[in-house]
């Protein structure tokens, strides 16, 4: 699997650092007003695990899944939620955890249908931001890193479901996506 990787963005230590960091920064904003953590799945599900244990607050937790459709390396613009919170949001402070925000239609979506839905406030935490691919304007309101337009795996990110439990983030290789015709 790891041979498939050209090059190695932030390794295990580098993750753990940076996702003890968020939490610190989570449980000093949200003293006193613990948030309904919402995983995104499937590829937020390591980066939720770590950041729940960094969090030291009585956190709640649901999952949604928002699915942005695309052709494996891009996304369409077509978003689908295959899968709703538990509970409505109404009235809840939400912090929701995502892997990575890409051109941004997502998160676009998923926030607004959490603030539709009468939740008391609404903010991201995303482990990893491509702003180079933003097609609609989104900021999250915590970045674990800032990558560049490269495709990523690793730590919960796929490419076909493949390298979802590389415990690192990685670039993949052209040659996996788009490997040369052959004749
Ligand atoms: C990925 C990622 C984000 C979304 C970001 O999910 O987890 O949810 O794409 O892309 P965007 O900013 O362009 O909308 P994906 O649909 O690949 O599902 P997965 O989490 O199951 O891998």
């Amino acid at each position: 699997m790891t041979e498939d990787i050209e090059q190695i963005l932030f390794t295990p230590k580098q993750i753990a650092g940076r996702v003890a960091e968020l939490g610190g920064q989570i449980t000093r904003d949200y003293a006193g007003h613990p948030p309904l953590l919402v995983g995104t799945l499937k590829g937020s599900f390591l980066f939720l695990a770590d950041l729940a244990r960094a969090v030291g607050l009585p956190a709640t937790f649901d999952f949604v899944s928002v699915s942005s459709y695309g052709c494996g390396t891009c996304s369409s613009g077509a978003v689908l939620l295959r899968k709703d919170l538990d509970e409505p949001p109404e009235g809840k402070d939400i912090l929701v955890v995502e892997d990575i925000v890409d051109s941004g239609r997502t998160l676009s979506y998923l926030a607004g249908k959490l603030k539709e839905g009468g939740a008391a406030s609404v903010r991201v935490c995303t482990f990893l931001d491509k702003p180079a691919r933003r097609a609609v304007p989104f900021a999250a309101d915590y970045v674990g890193f800032t990558v560049p337009d490269a495709f990523v795996v690793g730590y919960g990110m796929d490419y076909n479901e493949r390298y979802r439990n590389l415990p690192f983030v990685g670039v993949l290789s052209s040659r996996v996506y788009a490997p040369a015709e052959t004749v």
